[in-house]
């Protein structure tokens, strides 16, 4: 019998026996240094947080973690995407290639990805800040989760930049913005906007004299959110127009010509003004749990701008909107009812104005400004409810449109 040692299990020049124990020792210290950090994330609630201040949720860390990584990769992630393609197209017969110049396009595609992800990798750097993580603990954190971060909700953060902060968007702004400015206007008092997305009218509120609110679930759209409020008048960096964002290279379909697909929005259109940033705060997370019960009857005005078809339970927030309210306060609602994932109750219209009266509200008569009558014949909410056509995503040079009649009303907490 020959005793010949075993062959070794693995080839001796990458790895000796002896190194592997100090490198997980190392590890597990790394680890260890890094643990504290992430569970040492003090939740406060909303009555905390004073002007200009950020308020998040417990577990929100993990979730601003989650949206750096996406915004970290969105640059190589749209970049594949155009890869795909151009390999997609490479496969084709070299007879139906050359009957196009898509190489080309896919090359100034490429470059427009370039001048986006300039966009997001300064939201990346804001963010790390704002939420008190270390480069080195979201490098370490994307390197154990190599698809952490939704590439969807990073390119839904970064296109509210057009429709809230681009000359672009302001055909969309002037759809839906005018009525509810003018209803507020000389009102003042604490206005809530939950799922104000990038703050556009949350600020314009601001800029009318209210104190208000912000809230917005999505940390991508609220990081992105806080990042627009630090290109205010003393961020010396901060210019009108100094990104060029590309809003429709993510999106391929409905493109009238290659110009359509490149094009370039100045964002944003106005630097936010300092003073009127310290009428503003932000509250990062769930508008049904972050409020109350500490903010009850804290408000003179919730607005909801698209927001409550956005619910699981849309009753959940009328009883939440009623409840933040004082007595004599205003709900101002605008919008669709597109509810969205696994919604636990669906609506009508006219099923959810019967539970906003069961609720303890009285709608108020609205003028044309609001739109036409939805119910011109019905006693209970004729001359009290109306709809208009709002474009969403709505670019000329689109060759689809979408829009809602967005149904708007006043109710007053009686
Ligand atoms: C938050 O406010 C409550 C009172 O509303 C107070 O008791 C608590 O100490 C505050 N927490 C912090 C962290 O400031
Ligand atoms: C940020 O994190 C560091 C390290 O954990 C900590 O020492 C510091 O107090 C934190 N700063 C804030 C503002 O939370
Ligand atoms: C990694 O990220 C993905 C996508 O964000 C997430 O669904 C998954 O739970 C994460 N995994 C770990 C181990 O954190
Ligand atoms: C205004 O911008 C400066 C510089 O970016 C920032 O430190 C400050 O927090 C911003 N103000 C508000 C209210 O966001
Ligand atoms: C074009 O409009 C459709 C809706 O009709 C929308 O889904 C799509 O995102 C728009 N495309 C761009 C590039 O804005």
């Amino acid at each position: 019998m020959s005793t010949s040692t075993p062959p070794d299990p693995m080839p001796p020049a990458t790895s000796s026996p002896n190194r592997l124990p100090l490198l997980l020792a190392c590890i597990v210290l790394i680890a260890a240094f890094q643990y504290p950090l992430l569970i040492n994330w003090v939740s406060s609630r909303g009555d905390n947080a004073t002007a200009g201040e950020i308020t998040s949720a417990v577990g929100q860390r993990g979730k601003a973690l989650a949206a750096l990584a996406g915004f970290s990769r969105y640059k190589q992630r749209s970049q594949n995407t155009i890869h795909e393609k151009r390999s997609k197209f490479n496969k084709l017969p070299w007879a139906q290639k050359k009957l196009t110049n898509y190489p080309h396009k896919l090359s100034l595609a490429l470059q427009t990805v370039e001048e986006n992800s300039l966009l997001a990798k300064d939201i990346v750097t804001f963010g790390l800040e704002a939420y008190n993580i270390s480069a080195y603990e979201l490098r370490a954190y994307m390197k154990m989760n190599r698809t952490a971060g939704d590439h969807s909700s990073v390119v839904q953060a970064l296109k509210h930049y057009v429709r809230d902060w681009a000359a672009g968007g302001a055909h969309e702004r002037d759809a839906v913005f005018p009525q509810i400015l003018k209803a507020m206007e000389d009102r003042g008092g604490r206005v809530l906007v939950p799922g104000a997305g990038l703050g556009r009218l949350a600020y314009e509120l601001a800029a009318q004299g209210a104190e208000v609110t912000a809230n917005e679930f999505s940390v991508y759209v609220s990081m992105a959110y806080q990042y627009m409020m630090s290109l205010n008048g003393s961020n010396p960096r901060a210019e009108a127009g100094m990104y060029k964002f590309h809003p429709n290279v993510n999106w391929w379909s409905h493109q009238r010509d290659t110009a359509g697909l490149l094009k370039g929005v100045e964002v944003p259109d106005i630097l936010p003004d300092e003073k009127v940033l310290k009428r503003m705060k932000m509250v990062d997370g769930d508008f049904v749990t972050m409020f109350l019960p500490q903010e009850s009857e804290a408000f003179d005005t919730v607005v909801t701008l698209f927001f409550i078809d956005t619910a699981r339970n849309i009753v959940a927030y009328l009883e939440t909107i009623h409840k933040l309210l004082k007595p004599g306060g205003w709900w101002i609602n605008l919008g669709p009812l597109l509810y969205g994932t696994n919604p636990s109750i669906e609506l009508g219209l006219d099923e959810v104005l019967e539970v906003t009266k069961k609720l303890g509200f009285e709608l108020l008569p609205i003028g044309e400004e609001w739109g036409t009558e939805t119910f011109p014949d019905d006693e209970r909410w004729a001359g009290k409810v109306r709809g208009t056509l709002a474009g969403y995503s709505w670019d000329p040079d689109n060759l689809s449109r979408n829009a809602y009649q967005a149904q708007g009303w006043i109710a007053k907490k009686l």
